[in-house]
């Protein structure tokens, strides 16, 4: 496996490529990233995952300088399933000036993920752009881990009409339905007994909602009081459209439910796609 770690480098490398999948990480790999290069693999021959920890979508008090970088690791477990290069930049490379042009995205950017940590869709959506510009991949895997990080990205490439396709890859989950997560190792063993729970909440709701239950608010709140009761600290639960993310329309089948929850000191996201009947 290869290791690239400037932009000119790569573009040397991969001029002539006819078709190439990216993989966008900030490392730390585990099963869930490797699910996106398996992806990568099935529609391209040569796929790129990117290792960059992204100073721009951190906040304040958020764990930039504590982000797991575990780059040796890494490298074993993509060369392992059969990713080809490694972009892995520093930031001198990315950012050798400070980066004055961003993308500002739309005003969803600042709800749900976005109320919790502000700037952070706009940081996201700025590098995930300039990885586009540097490996000019034809397709681009992301998880539904992140379920408003892919749309934003999808809307984005959309907007500006980037020419490269988005493959959205299902959440990988540990035996005991814990969405995997580089911040799941911040959890202490109790915790990590506890963790499960946001899934189950979240798989609760949706099979409420497909039993015909529409009322989300007394649905949300059975959620929110179950998880407070075992010590979480909720910042969301929410039943929301899959297209925009906002309360769905009266007759709208194709829903999501979107959780974020503290645990201690870690704060973990999952969703769960939801088909109303
Ligand atoms: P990171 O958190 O490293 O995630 C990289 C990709 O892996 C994202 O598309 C994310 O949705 C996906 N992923 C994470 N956990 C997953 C799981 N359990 N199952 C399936 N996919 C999973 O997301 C980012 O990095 C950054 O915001 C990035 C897009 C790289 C921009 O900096």
């Amino acid at each position: 496996m290869e290791v690239i770690r400037t932009i000119s480098d790569l573009r040397a490398r991969l001029s002539g490529e006819p078709r190439v999948a990216l993989v966008p990480t900030m490392g730390n790999i585990h099963e869930g990233h490797l699910s996106l290069v398996h992806i990568g693999h099935a529609q391209a021959p040569l796929v790129v995952t990117s290792i960059f920890v992204n100073r721009l979508q951190f906040g304040q008090g958020e764990d930039f300088d504590h982000y797991p970088r575990t780059f040796a690791d890494d490298c074993e477990k993509l060369a392992a399933a059969g990713n080809h290069i490694v972009f892995h930049p520093d930031e001198t490379q990315l950012y050798p000036e400070p980066q004055v042009f961003v993308v500002e995205p739309p005003p969803i950017a600042n709800k749900l993920e976005g109320r919790f940590r502000p700037g952070h869709f706009r940081g996201m959506a700025t590098v995930v752009l300039k990885l586009f510009n540097a490996v000019q991949p034809q397709i681009a895997v992301f998880g539904k881990k992140d379920y408003q990080q892919i749309s934003i990205v999808r809307h984005m490439v959309d907007q500006f009409a980037l020419p490269l396709s988005i493959v959205r890859a299902e959440t990988v989950r540990a035996p005991d339905g814990l969405a995997l997560s580089s911040r799941n190792r911040f959890l202490c063993e109790v915790e990590r007994a506890e963790a499960p729970r946001l899934h189950r909440a979240l798989a609760r709701v949706k099979e409420q909602v497909e039993a015909g239950d529409l009322n989300f608010e007394a649905i949300e709140f059975g959620a929110d009081t179950e998880l407070a009761r075992h010590g979480w600290h909720i910042d969301y639960v929410v039943v929301r459209s899959r297209r925009t993310l906002m309360q769905p329309e009266d007759d709208e089948k194709e829903l999501v439910v979107l959780g974020a929850a503290k645990l201690g000191a870690t704060r973990l996201i999952d969703n769960l796609e939801i088909l109303a009947p």
